[in-house]
């Protein structure tokens, strides 16, 4: 196993600031000290300085959900790495299959945005699957090998000293689909694997791999239990306070 897991939640496009805020009290309250695991929420842009204000001396951390490769300029409606950090944020999601699918986003982004989060002292959280039809025609680890090595492209050891690839096989995402655990374990197994050949054996034991795709209170341990697995990415269920705590207690048992 890694480095302590991982739980991070990501709120994508839901909640005002008052609706962030008090999903974190409501958490807060339900939340013992648990130090085996580092939980991060990703609430929306305009909730992250506020949320960062009220998570001050609480066990969460904040993450960002996106983040423009740039460090200023006319770029308008992105933000730039360095804004984030100002904000409080100490992760970011990069390459969601979201910002792929809807938003254009290719493996040559992604990695130009990799390289601006951890400019700017953010740990990148990157994602990285196959679609259903890759999966069926055989091409998952094909595709799987595209994102890593341009995705992670110009990178090097030290640059990674605490990365996290998130495996998100886009047909488990919001569809209810959870990958079997065995398909989890094959993937996570051929990442860490990939890792350690790329760059060497400290860094992949390094490198958080988180599984993420229709997550919930009932198949965590049994995902948590697959091998190289070191955290979970939960999109839907972590906007329920209730379920979500029941996913981070889980995970940290
Ligand atoms: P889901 O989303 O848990 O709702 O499937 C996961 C994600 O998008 O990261």
């Amino acid at each position: 196993m890694a480095q302590k897991k991982i739980i991070v939640g990501n709120w994508k496009m839901h909640g005002t600031i008052p609706e962030t805020l008090k999903k974190i009290t409501v958490m807060n309250r339900k939340m013992q000290d648990m130090p085996e695991v580092d939980v991060v929420l990703a609430p929306p842009f305009t909730a992250l300085y506020s949320a960062s204000v009220a998570l001050q001396d609480l066990p969460f951390k904040l993450g960002a959900q996106d983040v423009h490769w740039e460090v200023e300029g006319a770029y308008t409606g992105e933000v730039a790495a360095s804004f984030l950090k100002d904000a409080g944020c100490d992760f970011v999601i990069v390459g969601h299959s979201e910002r792929r699918t809807l938003f254009n986003e290719d493996d040559e982004i992604v990695n130009k945005k990799v390289h601006a989060a951890l400019a700017a002292d953010l740990v990148a959280i990157m994602c990285v699957g196959e679609t259903e039809e890759e999966r069926n025609t055989g091409k998952t680890f094909e595709r799987l090998e595209e994102q890593l090595s341009i995705g992670l492209a110009e990178l090097h050891v030290h640059d990674l000293e605490a990365f996290c690839i998130a495996y998100e096989p886009v047909w488990a995402i919001g569809t209810g689909k959870v990958a079997e655990v065995g398909q989890v374990g094959e993937v996570h197994d051929w990442i860490r694997n990939y890792m350690a050949k790329q760059f060497d054996a400290p860094t992949a034991n390094n490198t958080r791999l988180l599984y993420g795709g229709s997550v919930n209170p009932e198949n965590t341990a049994t995902l948590m239990k697959a091998k190289n697995v070191d955290g979970l990415l939960v999109g839907g269920a972590s906007l329920d306070p209730e379920k979500f705590m029941a996913i981070i207690k889980t995970a940290a048992a």
